[in-house]
């Protein structure tokens, strides 16, 4: 199975924006750590960033079209974008959203996300692990679909 797993704006500044909050993982390291992950699940995992808001809805708009899941951090995105919602919202398969950081216990502007209604389940505060997480349940939904 094809998995995208796809980050929003800054993400590809990972290892170098504020390592106390996001870790010390660059987005090429996180790359190749979830490519591995996803090997070990049996995903082909294809893992982008983009800093602007029509690429990620191209991406969006091909997972709704090859019915590919998605793992998602829409980074700042999260809080305010309607027209990444409304993508996400066309994905049939399962989308899991992934925050690095806790946002719940940040500022009060990124205690909510507009795009968690649209999605399977939402995983915050687990550092680069929670994309493993994310992956290990969609490979588990994968095979559950099988038999
Ligand atoms: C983030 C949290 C967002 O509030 C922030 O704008 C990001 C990253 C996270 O992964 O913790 O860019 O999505």
């Amino acid at each position: 199975t094809r998995v995208l797993v796809l980050n929003g704006p800054n993400l590809g500044r990972l290892g170098r924006r504020q390592p106390e909050i996001y870790g010390s993982l660059t987005h090429a390291g996180l790359r190749e750590h979830l490519v591995g992950t996803g090997e070990g699940l049996g995903l082909d995992v294809e893992v982008r960033q983009t800093d602007s808001e029509a690429e990620m809805i191209n991406w969006l708009h091909e997972a709704a079209d090859e019915q590919l899941p998605v793992v998602i951090n829409p980074a700042a995105w999260s809080h305010y974008s309607i027209a990444i919602a409304d993508a996400v919202a066309q994905v049939e398969a399962p989308v899991v959203e992934v925050h690095l950081s806790n946002i719940a216990a940040r500022e009060e502007f990124r205690h909510h996300s507009v795009i968690s209604a649209y999605v399977t389940g939402t995983i915050t505060g687990l550092g680069a692990s929670g994309y493993d997480y994310a992956l290990a349940h969609i490979s588990a939904l994968m095979e559950s679909e099988e038999t």
